[in-house]
C-alpha cells in the first residue's frame, strides 16, 4: 500500500479519450438484485473495485452464486426471491455505505439472523436513518449505541412486515432502497416521499425484474412481489460512471490546452447535477451519441477548458450530484469570483466529513481560499494555489479531486492515495497515461 501518491503540475493539456468505468450504485444492485432471481444474470461493465465487490461477498454468503468471467463480466445466480440463506459469519461491508444499508432492507425481512461489520469509516456513519423506517416496517435490527451505529444485528421476527408510508427527512437513495427493498415483501404497498428525488437506479432496475412501482412527484411506491413475478433478465450492461467522468469533466476544463472525449457516461438525470453546475460555471461540455443501455441513459461526453465563473447552488440540487461536491470546490477554485454551496450538510456523514475535509486540505494548498460552513462552502476562486501535502482522509473523492487540483496548479502530495481503490482503481494510470 503506498503511504503517499506524489501530483505533479501537468507539463500540457490533458487531451484524448478515457473510457470510465462502471457505475458504482448500478454495479452494486446489478448483483444483488440478480442475487434474488432464479437464472443466471451475465453482468458487463461491472465496476470492480473495493466497495462493489463488498456487495459481491455478502451475495456470495447469502447463498448467490457469483462467478467472474474476467474482471468486469460476471454471472450471477440466484435461488429466487425467497432463496437467501442464513450467513455463516459476519457480513462485511467494509467502506460501502450503499452495501449495508440496501443489504439491511433486504434482510430485514429475511427469516434468519444476519450481523454487519464494516471499516472504521463506515462504523462511524449512521444507519439510524435507515433502522428507523425499517422497524416502522416491524423489522428488528440493533446497533451499536444512540446512533445505531455498527455492529448491527437484524433479528427474524416470524412475521411479514407491514407495508408503510414513509417521508423521509434526507434525500437519500441508500435509504429509500433500503425501504422499497424491504418493501419487496411487506404485506401491502410501501411509500417513500423524500424531499427531493434522490437517484433511482433502485426503481429503474427493479422494473426491469417485473416489480410494479408508481411514482408521483417525489414519491415512490413499490408493491409486494407476488411468487414468480420477480423475473431476472439475462443480462444487464452498466453505464459508465458520471461520478467517475466528474474528476476529468473538472481537470478538462481547468487544464490550460486540454480536450477529452470521455466515453460511455451515465446521464440518468437524477445524477447530472455535475453537468448543470459546470454549464453554469462556464464550461465547454457536450454529449453525443445519446443512446439507453440496459434501461438507463448513456452518452459520449467531451469537455475542453475553458474560463470558469464561481456560482451558487443549494438543496434543491444535491442529492444531483452529491457526490461531486469535493471536485466541484476544485473547479470553484479556478473560477473568477465566489462559489457559494449551501444544503450540503449530508456531506459531513460520508465516507468523511467532506464539508470539513476539503475545508481544511484547501486551507493548506489554497490559504484563504475557503471558509466552512455548517451546511456548505464559500470558495473564493482564483486565490494563489501552492504546493503542499495534503490528506484524503482515506477517502477516494478527496483523494481524486485532490490530484486533479495538485495536476492543474503546482502539484500536491497526497497522504492515503490508496483510497481509490473504492472507486476507481486505475485513475491514478489514466491520469499519469493522460
Ligand atoms: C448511493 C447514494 C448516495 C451516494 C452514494 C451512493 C447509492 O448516498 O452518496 O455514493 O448507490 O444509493 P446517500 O443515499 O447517503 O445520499
Amino acid at each position: 500500500m503506498a503511504e503517499m501518491k506524489m501530483i505533479e503540475a501537468a507539463q500540457h493539456g490533458w487531451r484524448g479519450a478515457v473510457d470510465i468505468p462502471g457505475d458504482k450504485s448500478i454495479s452494486h444492485r446489478s448483483v444483488m438484485f440478480a442475487g434474488l432471481g432464479d437464472t443466471p444474470v451475465h453482468i458487463r461493465n461491472f465496476l470492480h473495485a473495493a466497495d462493489c465487490l463488498s456487495t459481491v461477498h455478502v451475495m456470495r454468503a447469502l447463498g448467490s452464486t457469483v462467478e467472474f468471467l474476467n474482471e468486469n463480466e460476471l454471472i450471477v445466480t440466484g435461488k429466487g426471491l425467497h432463496g437467501l440463506t442464513e450467513p455463516m459469519t459476519v457480513l462485511d461491508a467494509g467502506n460501502s455505505g450503499t452495501t449495508l444499508r440496501l443489504m439491511m432492507g433486504l434482510l430485514a425481512p429475511q427469516p434468519f439472523l444476519s450481523v454487519f461489520c464494516g471499516d472504521a469509516s463506515l462504523t462511524r456513519r449512521p444507519m439510524g436513518r435507515v433502522l428507523l423506517p425499517l422497524s416502522a416496517m416491524g423489522a428488528r435490527i440493533y446497533g451499536r449505541n444512540t446512533n445505531n451505529n455498527l455492529p448491527l444485528t437484524i433479528v427474524p421476527t416470524g412475521e411479514k412486515l407491514r407495508g408503510i408510508h414513509y417521508e423521509s427527512p434526507v434525500a437519500s437513495a441508500q435509504v429509500k432502497s433500503a425501504i422499497l427493498l424491504a418493501g419487496l415483501y411487506a404485506d401491502a404497498s410501501t411509500t417513500v416521499t423524500e424531499p427531493y428525488v434522490s437517484r433511482d437506479h433502485t426503481e429503474q432496475m427493479l422494473a426491469g425484474f417485473g416489480v410494479r412501482l408508481e411514482r408521483t412527484g417525489t414519491s415512490v411506491t413499490v408493491f409486494p412481489v407476488e411468487d414468480g413475478a420477480y423475473r431476472a433478465p439475462e443480462e444487464i450492461t452498466v453505464p459508465g460512471d458520471i461520478s467517475s467522468a466528474a474528476y476529468f469533466l473538472v481537470a478538462g476544463s481547468i487544464i490550460e490546452d486540454s480536450s477529452l472525449l470521455l466515453r460511455n457516461v451515465g446521464i440518468n438525470p437524477t445524477r447530472t447535477g455535475i453537468l448543470d453546475v459546470l454549464t453554469e460555471m462556464g464550461a465547454y461540455i457536450t454529449l453525443q451519441n445519446e443512446r439507453t443501455s440496459g434501461g438507463e441513459r448513456v452518452a459520449d461526453l467531451t469537455v475542453e477548458t475553458a474560463p470558469l465563473r464561481g456560482v451558487s447552488f443549494g438543496a434543491e440540487i444535491m442529492p444531483r450530484l452529491i457526490d461531486e461536491i469535493p471536485i466541484i470546490a476544485v473547479a470553484a477554485l479556478f473560477a473568477e469570483g465566489d462559489t457559494v454551496i449551501t444544503g450540503a450538510g449530508e456531506l459531513r456523514v460520508k465516507e468523511t466529513d467532506r464539508l470539513h475535509a476539503i475545508a481544511t486540505e484547501f486551507q493548506k494548498l489554497a490559504p484563504g481560499s475557503i471558509e466552512e460552513r455548517e451546511d456548505g462552502l464559500i470558495i473564493h476562486g482564483k486565490t494563489e494555489i501552492q504546493r503542499a501535502q495534503a490528506s484524503s482522509y482515506g477517502d477516494h473523492r478527496m483523494a481524486m479531486s485532490l490530484a486533479v487540483l495538485g495536476a492543474a496548479a503546482k502539484g500536491v502530495i497526497i497522504e492515503e492515495p490508496d483510497s481509490v481503490n473504492i472507486s476507481y482503481p486505475t485513475f491514478f494510470s489514466e491520469i499519469e497515461r493522460l
